[in-house]
């Protein structure tokens, strides 16, 4: 089932929206050669404590991993698609991309969002897979609409990302979000005729989270359980934004 927001559920959703917003900005501000994941997790868990904000991630179980997420943020450098964790250890620098994937709940309500962020002068392919990673979530945002159906989202991105030669991982999806972090439908970047295809409704909340692969779409898991790569260690994209479906079009919960 497929829960809908009323009007003042949305209000609190954006709430949390929003604060994921200003966290990500921090973040991706502070992000820069010799800067650690583990900087951006300090301070990010000193933002959302100040806040009044309790982390979505933290101590959040993935059966798949068969334990609880220890991090406030995911930190997904280079050819890491999604579920990299903090670490001392990894310092950023020139050429990287860093994925930065965050939580929060505030009032009940999740907010969700992940932005990708190059550290200092990338190479031009990595700039297209970042500007194209981020045009496809915003042209499937655009499909967020009363009447239309969730392939319509599904398959912009996929349309997008492939017609511009990158790939769209399969294994990692989307999702609707409200007092779970995780709730139906699921929102695949790709279309698969056996998936289910509701029509979408007023109050629906997406979080449209395209995953893409500057090579082939292949992923496995680190030995670690958590970091998601692409297979063939090419640098991976991630942007995520939370919409609200609403009878005046799509309502960006996470950006103000
Ligand atoms: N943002 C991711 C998602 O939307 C990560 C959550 S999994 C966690 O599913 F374990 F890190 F919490
Ligand atoms: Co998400």
């Amino acid at each position: 089932m497929i829960v809908r927001k009323n009007a003042g559920e949305l209000e609190r959703m954006r709430r949390a929206g929003l604060l994921v917003w200003k966290i990500l900005q921090e973040l991706a501000g502070m992000v820069g050669e010799g800067v650690t994941t583990q900087d951006l997790e300090a301070a990010a868990e000193r933002m959302m404590k100040d806040a009044g904000a309790k982390p979505a991630f933290k101590n959040y179980y993935v059966p798949a991993a068969g334990s609880r997420y220890p991090f406030v943020l995911c930190t997904s450098v280079n050819e890491e698609i999604v579920h990299g964790m903090p670490s001392a250890k990894r310092k950023l620098k020139p050429g990287d991309i860093v994925s930065i994937d965050t939580g929060v709940q505030i009032d009940g309500f999740f907010g969700d969002s992940a932005i990708t962020v190059p550290v200092g002068e990338v190479n031009e392919q990595v700039k297209r897979l970042l500007r194209v990673t981020e045009e496809s979530l915003d042209m499937a945002i655009g499909q967020a609409r009363v009447g239309h159906r969730l392939f319509d989202i599904c398959g912009t991105v996929q349309q997008h990302v492939e017609s511009n030669g990158f790939s769209v991982v399969r294994e990692y999806v989307g999702h609707g979000i409200g007092t779970k972090l995780h709730e139906e439908p699921q929102v695949p970047n790709y279309v698969d005729r056996k998936n289910e295809n509701p029509r979408l409704k007023e109050g629906m909340v997406l979080a449209i989270e395209p995953m893409v692969n500057l090579g082939r779409p292949e992923t496995a898991v680190k030995p670690d359980r958590w970091t998601a790569v692409a297979k063939d260690g090419s640098y991976s994209a991630h942007f995520e934004h939370c919409v609200a479906i609403t009878e005046n079009g799509p309502w960006v919960l996470t950006r103000p």
